[in-house]
């Protein structure tokens, strides 16, 4: 947030900055979307909906569910949120008291300790380093002892990296085992290359799944999302819901219905973003940057810095100030080792992209004469 707040500061005093610290799409909602919330606005009252979210867009997810990825969900399992961010507090709160503890992949996305501990649950590190591919696995689990959960992201931010099914399976087996609280957040699904990611579903009747519409469906703004809950923590989160947020925003349910049909406009946002990737992954290549944690989803590469010899928020400071590039320092995602990680967003336009990568490749040559 410091970076985009000097960034936009920079711009608004003419310099051009290209913005690869924005972890969201350039695109707007899709078409379908957009055409549905425009008929909504001037046909219908848009009050308050059902704290569970609309049941004909309860029963689309279902059907996602069934058409994606061969898994049955029973609508009543589905909770509409006002984004994943209202998943993570309705969750953490339905399934833990205040004191338990909630194991987490280290690097991973901040908020997921930020809201445990302002709940008064404790997050616990699972360390994912280059040497276990940056993935959460059973073996890594295996490793925390005394917590009362787990966290799984696939793919991750920031390292992007998807987490197989069989390995899936596995950390299923060792939450079944040790009686741990199951949590996926499945935010980046659709977004991925060489590669696809599998719902934690298929493998744990308990799991508490987290989506959104933020990410490949590229509704930030919309503050749209879902959770796919057990059966028996229906009626606790929907009183949650109920108290917290009433409901979610009711033209977004509207514009998320039609979003989940309109995916030929959204797989071509996620060609895009593989050509992004691909050409961004090569500039830092030729650069001098080190080692690159396996982008396998999402829009990210996180990287490490450590061949220029600055630390992460002095590099992406300066590159900023420098070369007009924002970038997120790998502090921000990882408390222990982030000053030697960059994570560079590629979801922009590709012609933004293109010249980032341009203006990257000059200055990091600068850095290494000097
Ligand atoms: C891994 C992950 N989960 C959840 C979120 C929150 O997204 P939203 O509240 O827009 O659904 C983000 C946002 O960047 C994210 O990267």
């Amino acid at each position: 947030m410091d970076v985009l707040d000097r960034a936009n500061a920079l711009a608004r005093a003419g310099r051009i900055v290209y913005h690869l610290e924005v972890g969201q799409p350039s695109s707007k909602a899709p078409q379908l979307a957009l055409e549905a919330a425009q008929r909504a606005l001037s046909e219908q009252v848009l009050g308050y909906t059902e704290a569970l979210g609309r049941p004909q867009l309860r029963e689309r997810i279902s059907k996602h569910y069934r058409t994606v990825y061969g898994v049955d969900v029973a609508p009543e399992r589905v909770v509409i949120t006002t984004g994943s961010s209202a998943g993570f507090v309705l969750a953490f709160l339905a399934l833990f008291d205040v004191g338990q503890s909630l194991a987490m992949a280290n690097p991973g996305y901040p908020a997921y300790r930020n809201i445990t501990r302002a709940l008064g649950v404790r997050p616990r590190f699972i360390e994912c380093r280059e040497a276990g591919q940056f993935r959460l696995s059973a073996a890594a689990l295996a490793t925390v002892r005394d917590i009362d959960g787990v966290l799984i992201a696939s793919p991750s931010n920031p390292c992007g990296t998807v987490v197989c099914a069989d390995e899936l399976l596995r950390i299923a087996g060792v939450c079944t085992e040790r009686g741990l609280q199951l949590i996926s957040d499945e935010i980046y699904h659709g977004i991925t290359y060489e590669t696809s990611a599998q719902t934690m579903l298929a493998y744990s009747p308990d799991v508490v799944v987290i989506n959104s519409f933020s990410k490949y469906f590229s509704m930030t703004g919309w503050r749209i999302g879902w959770m796919v809950v057990p059966e028996w923590m229906v009626s606790t989160v929907e009183r949650l819901a109920q108290n917290f947020y009433i409901s979610a925003p009711a033209i977004s349910q509207v514009a998320a219905l039609h979003a989940l049909d309109a995916a030929p406009e959204l797989d071509g946002h996620v060609k895009g973003y593989a050509a992004n990737r691909k050409l961004l992954m090569q500039a830092l290549q030729c650069a001098g940057f080190g080692a690159m944690a396996p982008a396998d989803g999402a829009f990210y590469l996180y990287v490490d810095v450590s061949p220029f010899g600055l630390e992460s928020s002095v590099f992406t400071s300066r590159l900023l100030e420098e070369a007009g590039v924002a970038a997120t320092p790998g502090i921000d995602f990882d408390p222990v080792d982030g000053g030697r990680w960059v994570r560079f967003s590629y979801a922009s336009l590709q012609s933004d992209v293109e010249r980032a990568a341009a203006a990257i490749s000059r200055w990091c040559g600068t850095l290494k004469q000097g």
